[in-house]
């Protein structure tokens, strides 16, 4: 029998996702970004609802165009349930909704922080990893340890108690002037730059947990006190900067991630987000020689459809539909 063909929806933050998946393979992953936000510094959630107004219908018809099916052909339509900003949220899930009830197609509802875990799974050229393993996950709204023991059992192991590692990244280029979003500008600079440059302190906390506000305060002290000293400072160190502020981040990471596969004793390591998108990160976990990493391929790292399409792919097989009650989720657990 062939496998389901799914059209998936994201749209949780800024960015319009479709893509249409025959089982584990994607046959197309279109995503439309929102340079609307740059001028801001930050994500404007009233822009991002209406730029996914705008956007939801030509993306829709894109991946359909680029997958080749039309929509009578789909066995299912799937979109992000939450967590995220609930006017994005609401655009998603109500185009998917109203798509579900005119062509009579199964509806499913998907967590984005799992859809971002389960990306490993899409079919590529790497294998993707066995049950259990243990995978970071980092975003721009979340930091998390979890433990998967199948595609529908997560148990978070810790998460951060303040700012995620994305926000910590973004909110730390916004200081040294950078555009939103700063992740990838700080990623880019820290190739050329020295990482022990400069010292940050880690943060003490608790078992697995995370806090990264701490160092986003240091770094707007320190800057702020040599900025007096030499208005130029920032400028003339940004490389430097931007690798030390990059090693830190990693660091506190890695730390946890280690404390996480040692407590647990799992040596299959993934990471997802859009974090995970970062050169340092990617290459400090591919270093752990007692690991077999697992890293997404850059696509579907950040927000994307592909991965709400392999997370309904496996609730598709269980049958776990939902129906025209289902509802848009801001703050959506695991
Ligand atoms: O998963 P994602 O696309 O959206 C959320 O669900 O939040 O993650 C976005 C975050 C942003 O904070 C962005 O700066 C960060 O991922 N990011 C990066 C890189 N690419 C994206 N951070 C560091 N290095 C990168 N190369
Ligand atoms: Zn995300």
């Amino acid at each position: 029998m062939k496998e389901a063909l799914i059209l998936a929806i994201e749209s949780s933050c800024d960015d319009t996702g479709a893509a249409v998946l025959r089982g584990r393979k994607v046959l197309s992953n279109v995503v439309a970004g929102q340079s609307v936000h740059e001028k801001y510094g930050g994500i404007v959630p009233e822009l991002a609802s209406r730029s996914h107004q705008q956007n939801i219908v030509p993306v829709v018809q894109q991946a359909l165009e680029r997958a080749g099916v039309t929509k009578e052909e789909l066995d299912a339509v799937a979109f992000t349930k939450g967590p995220g900003l609930l006017g994005s949220l609401l655009v998603g899930s109500s185009f998917a909704k109203a798509f579900s009830m005119a062509l009579n197609k199964p509806l499913i509802e998907i967590n984005h922080m799992e859809a971002h875990i389960l990306a490993h799974f899409i079919e590529g050229e790497t294998p993707p990893p066995p049950f259990p393993f243990i995978c970071l996950t980092v975003s721009g709204g979340h930091t998390q340890l979890v433990k998967v023991s199948a595609p529908d059992v997560f148990e978070i192991l810790g998460e951060t108690i303040d700012d995620a590692a994305g926000e910590a990244f973004d909110k730390i280029a916004k200081i040294m002037n950078f555009p939103f979003p700063g992740g990838p500008m700080i990623d880019k600079l820290a190739k050329d730059g020295n990482p022990d440059k400069f010292a940050f302190a880690h943060p003490k906390v608790p078992e697995l947990n995370f806090s990264f506000s701490g160092l986003k305060t240091s770094v707007l002290y320190f800057l702020k006190k040599e900025v007096l000293k030499n208005p130029n400072f920032i400028e003339e160190n940004k490389v430097d900067l931007a690798a030390s502020v990059q090693k830190t981040i990693i660091d506190i990471l890695m730390k946890q991630l280690k404390k996480a596969a040692d407590q647990n004793g799992i040596t299959h390591v993934a990471i997802a987000g859009g974090v995970s998108a970062n050169s340092g990160l990617r290459a400090a976990l591919q270093a752990q020689n007692a690991w077999t990493s697992y890293v997404p391929k850059f696509e579907f790292c950040t927000d994307n459809a592909a991965m709400i399409g392999i997370a309904a792919h496996f609730k598709f097989i269980k049958g776990e539909f939902s129906d025209q009650s289902s509802k848009a989720s801001a703050r959506l657990e695991m």
